[in-house]
């Protein structure tokens, strides 16, 4: 298939890159890199552009006949979502209107959404289903709720197919080591973990360590990249004209913060000092996935369950990237 990936130089986007060029399908990506790296897609198959330059979306969509388009370009700090809502309903929602009305101009007629758990909110039933409520406590979950109330309108009216893969916490890095996560600013435990391993950072911050869980910190879904990656492609080619596939992406394990500390420190051998501090502002205790119905939909498994694995394949890009992309 030919297909196109919004973000695609970012982190899921990269790694859902890679992995569709080894599939054999024809991959663009179009990417403004305000976030993304330049380095992490290959050469030959990178257009610089932005979502709201509606025109050279749609010539992209025409001089390379795509056929589906892979959406991860969005911006996903929740606590800047919160000081800065305009930047992230301006793009996460403007800017993906900008790009379904360009896929409806130019007949692109399938897209995959990356969309998030956040869109739960604080969940009432934990591990999470689709069937939960979806009510978001931030702007940043709202503008994905947003999107996928817009894709479902999209298809009953235009017969738009599409997917909304709601992540857990996307972590790890590709298997031959070549990619990984580099975010500027790094918010996620895990790199920041691996940063105090290789002594860029002093200790890490534990985000309080009185929730309502076994040892007090709070428990995440934390799914490998590459397993993100595959559930993409098998999204793709489930998507019907017309119709929406809604599931959630995680493994059905949760990992606590102490436990990813620790599965860390094993992993690189390293006593990487930890303080508790202050809990942060909107964590819910526990965010765990039901990912029965994507295993069932996709005929998929994440091949990375457990934290070890995870951790392991982070550590071997952090470990040689320790300055990520570099500037
Ligand atoms: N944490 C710390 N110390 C840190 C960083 C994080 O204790 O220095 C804790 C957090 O409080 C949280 C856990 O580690 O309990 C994971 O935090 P991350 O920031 O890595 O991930 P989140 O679960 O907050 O966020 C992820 C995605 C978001 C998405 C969200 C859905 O990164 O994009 O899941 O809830 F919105």
């Amino acid at each position: 298939m030919n297909v196109l990936l919004t973000g695609g130089a970012g982190y899921v986007g990269s790694h859902a890159a890679k992995m569709l060029l080894a599939a054999g399908h024809t991959t663009w990506v179009y990417d403004n890199l305000s976030y993304g790296h330049r380095q992490a897609v290959p050469e030959d198959r990178f257009i610089e552009g932005d979502l709201m330059d509606g025109a050279r979306l749609a010539a992209a969509f025409r001089d390379y006949k795509i056929e589906a388009v892979m959406h991860f370009a969005a911006f996903a700090y929740v606590g800047e979502s919160v000081t800065d809502p305009g930047k992230y309903y301006q793009n996460n929602v403007v800017g993906t209107l900008s790009l379904l009305d360009s896929m409806r101009a130019t007949g692109v007629e399938k897209i995959v959404f990356s969309s998030t758990c956040a869109t739960y909110g604080v969940p009432e039933v934990v591990p999470i289903t689709e069937a939960e409520k979806q009510a978001p406590i931030n702007p940043y979950g709202y503008t994905k709720l947003v999107i996928e109330r817009a894709m479902a309108d999209y298809a009953a009216a235009y017969g738009l197919g599409y997917a909304a893969l709601r992540y857990f916490n996307a972590s790890g890095a590709a298997a031959d080591g070549s990619i990984g996560e580099d975010h500027q600013p790094e918010t996620h435990l895990i790199p920041l973990v691996l940063d105090v391993a290789l002594g860029k950072r002093d200790e890490i911050k534990i985000f309080g360590d009185d929730y309502d869980t076994p040892d007090g910190t709070c428990i995440r879904d934390y799914i490998h990249v590459d397993d993100l990656a595959t559930a993409h492609i098998a999204a793709l080619e489930k998507i019907k004209s017309g119709e929406g596939l809604l599931l959630n992406l995680g493994t059905g394990e949760g990992a606590s913060v102490l436990e990813v500390i620790n599965a860390c420190r094993k992993v690189t051998g390293k006593e990487i000092p930890a303080r508790v501090v202050e809990r942060r502002a909107g964590d819910p205790d526990r965010l765990v996935a039901d990912a029965s119905l994507a295993r069932k939909t996709l005929d998929w498994q994440p091949k990375h369950v457990g934290i070890k694995p995870i951790v392991e394949s982070a550590w071997a890009w952090h470990r040689d990237h320790p300055e990520g992309f570099g500037k």
